[in-house]
């Protein structure tokens, strides 16, 4: 199911592959080993060098959700990880003046679900595409510490080109932003971030398992979610999206089969090069 990549590619042989589908396995790419150093680094410090996936046994969880969130926020502000995950995509292939990137996210997931409570830990079986509505979205994720298929990213291949119900209809950023604002920010907002299934998803489960300093790269698409963290570790990945111009132009991008929203977040995507966000003029 991976498709293992070690050269740089092309971005028209990028779109066409992952607009179809695939799940694109980057294994050679020296700037994404920096990245996860870099994010280890403030691992360490804000965890009071307790070992990161066992930090959760470790004092209270209130605590442990808060020195959490501080890794969190420290490591999506530090401007080397940005510089570091800009140069992967150019070692990638990709042109940073006509690439688009939204933030980063700094995933947490500890064992339990009942525990996932933290700002941005443990997510439901979603597409990005429900919630951005741009169908040219490349998605982006690694892992920041080693994991296991027990608690990483899980994937319904069969549901790309087929439908599932589900909440995209009702769903509005604004309130989750709203939501947002009245947390308390280490905690999850009590209005969900994306959309959400209405029913099981069909068909095999794909957990991939992938090195820190490798990247997957897939169509936002894709029907993907946490897996349920079976194992006694915390797992720590990070993960991004990117919409390119060049994709745009060419037509070329991955099939809706049921999102029933219309609304488009391109203010979320700015451009690596010079910060300019993406607009409905790039679609033009
Ligand atoms: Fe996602």
């Amino acid at each position: 199911m991976l498709q293992e990549i070690k050269q740089p590619i092309s971005q028209a042989e990028l779109r066409t592959r992952v607009f179809r589908g695939e799940i694109l396995h980057f294994t050679q790419i020296p700037a994404i080993n920096e990245f996860c150093a870099i994010a280890r680094q403030i691992c360490k410090l804000t965890l009071e060098n307790t070992d990161p996936v066992n930090s959760h046994r470790a004092g209270s969880y209130d605590h442990w959700l808060k020195a959490i969130y501080q890794y969190q926020l420290a490591a999506q502000k530090e401007a080397q990880c940005k510089k570091a995950f800009s140069e992967a995509l150019q070692n990638i292939g990709l042109k940073l003046d006509e690439t688009f990137c939204d933030r980063f996210v700094f995933r947490v997931v500890p064992p339990q679900t009942e525990k996932s409570e933290g700002a941005n830990s443990w997510l439901e079986t979603h597409r990005d595409t429900w919630g951005a509505g741009v169908y040219q979205q490349i998605n982006w994720w690694g892992p920041v510490y080693s994991y296991s298929a027990g608690n990483g990213i899980e994937f319904y291949p069969d549901h790309f080109k087929q439908p599932i119900a589900n909440t995209s209809a009702e769903w509005r950023y604004e309130q989750f932003a709203s939501a947002r604002q009245v947390q308390s920010a280490e905690l999850k907002p009590k209005f969900k971030p994306i959309p959400s299934v209405l029913e099981k998803p069909k068909g095999p489960i794909f957990k991939p398992t992938i090195k820190p300093g490798e990247l997957l790269c897939f169509s936002a698409a894709h029907l993907h979610g946490s897996s349920t963290n079976v194992t006694n570790l915390t797992r720590f990945s990070y993960e991004t999206r990117t919409v390119n111009c060049q994709d745009i132009q060419s037509g070329e991008k991955a099939p809706n089969v049921d999102n029933s929203s219309n609304a488009q977040l391109l203010k979320l995507f700015k451009n690596l090069s010079d910060n300019s966000p993406l607009t409905k003029t790039h679609f033009d």
